[in-house]
């Protein structure tokens, strides 16, 4: 059986984003071939922990907004994943993520690859640095991972939720986020078959998905 995507209306806030990434920024294409099946590479993992260890400062200030914010606090509210299990972020940054669900999970983890990024972060959860394409926890340890404009290693993912666990994924930016994926691809990438619904709030769209 395929995947099935259920598309929900808009939120009320929901606006285009301004042209920002478009399909041949390098992460973009990045995220693509690694979703679908590329090896991640020690030269990719020092690529992107310099990349954002560098910007993490602005980062910190530009990157945890309202709008940001917006289609997160969505997802929770409208996406139909149980909030009171053990949550995973990946891909933590700044902490845009845990700010949003802090106080409103059950238990909660961040983690990224960039030091510099978790090091500006607030200390609302257990901040572990590593790298998302092998993370240092057993199989099925969570009930809900959540990315938001991070790349997806869906193998990862797969063996890290429990059975009925979900995938929340957010694009801030909706397809001008410079690392996307629309929701159908997430899906198809993701091993096995699942249920999803998204939406777009804010400047941007979220998508849950539980396994089926
Ligand atoms: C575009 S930023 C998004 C940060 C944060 N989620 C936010 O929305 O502000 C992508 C984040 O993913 C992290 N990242 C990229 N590749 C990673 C990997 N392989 N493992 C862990 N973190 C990674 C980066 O260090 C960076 O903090």
């Amino acid at each position: 059986m395929d995947s099935r995507l259920t598309q929900l209306p808009d939120h009320p806030d929901a606006a285009e984003p301004e042209p920002f990434a478009g399909p041949d920024h390098p992460m973009r294409t990045m995220t693509r071939s690694k979703a679908f099946g590329e090896s991640w590479e020690r030269s990719d993992s020092d690529r992107v922990q310099q990349i954002f260890d560098s910007l993490a400062e602005s980062w910190s200030e530009s990157h945890v907004d309202p709008i940001k914010a917006a289609p997160v606090g969505d997802a929770l509210d409208r996406g139909g994943v149980p909030l009171d299990g053990r949550w995973l972020e990946v891909g933590s940054g700044t902490g845009a993520g845990a700010r949003v669900l802090h106080g409103r999970v059950g238990s909660l983890i961040c983690t990224d690859i960039a030091a510099e990024m978790l090091r500006r972060a607030p200390d609302l959860a257990p901040r572990v640095r590593a790298d998302a394409s092998r993370l240092p926890f057993p199989d099925g340890s969570f009930d809900a991972i959540l990315m938001i404009n991070m790349l997806l290693f869906p193998d990862e993912v797969g063996r890290l939720l429990a059975p009925r666990g979900s995938v929340v994924w957010v694009n801030t930016l909706g397809d001008q986020t410079p690392i996307h994926l629309p929701p159908a691809d997430v899906l198809e990438a993701l091993p096995g078959t699942w249920a999803g619904a998204t939406a777009r709030a804010g400047t941007g769209f979220w998508l849950t998905a539980t396994r089926d």
